[in-house]
């Protein structure tokens, strides 16, 4: 049976194509989700895709996946700087795991630069545009051994 991979999105993300271009470029989550769905037709994995704004729905999709599911890939967006329950929820997820961003965060205002998930993932993706949506899957990939 092909092994299953989360991927979460948070708040603003359901409207990417309509954010700053000169951070996130132009394309929009549906097409990510979309190019995500097409790799892991080739990997052998079953892709979700879920976004929500609400903190508490982030949480509760992670609580789900804890039996759910194989791996999980998260950009929880703004909630990355703020969560202690999000990075609660994922301390409980003991399989494979990336943090992802759009843009690198290391170089962007300080208030973005301190994550409170990191410390609880396996890696951690930030600056490779919209594109670190397959590369995470790739490594996932590796990480459940499927190379
Ligand atoms: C983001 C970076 C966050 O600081 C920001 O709040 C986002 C997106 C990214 O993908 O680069 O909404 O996670």
């Amino acid at each position: 049976m092909s092994k299953k991979v989360l991927i979460l999105n948070g708040p603003n993300l359901n409207l990417l194509h309509k954010r700053d271009k000169e951070i996130y470029g132009d394309t929009s989550l549906a097409k990510i989700e979309n190019e995500c769905k097409q790799l892991a037709v080739e990997l052998d994995l079953e892709v979700e895709l879920k976004q929500s704004n609400s903190e508490g729905d982030l949480v509760n999709f992670i609580q789900d996946a804890i039996d759910n599911f194989d791996a999980i890939i998260i950009n929880a967006a703004a909630y990355t700087h703020t969560s202690v329950a999000i990075r609660d929820a994922l301390e409980m997820f003991h399989k494979p795991k990336i943090e992802l961003h759009i843009s690198n965060i290391f170089q962007r205002e300080e208030f973005r630069q301190n994550s409170f998930l990191s410390g609880v993932v396996t890696a951690v993706i930030s600056g490779l545009g919209t594109d670190g949506y397959t590369i995470s899957l790739l490594a996932i990939n590796n990480l459940l051994d499927q190379k």
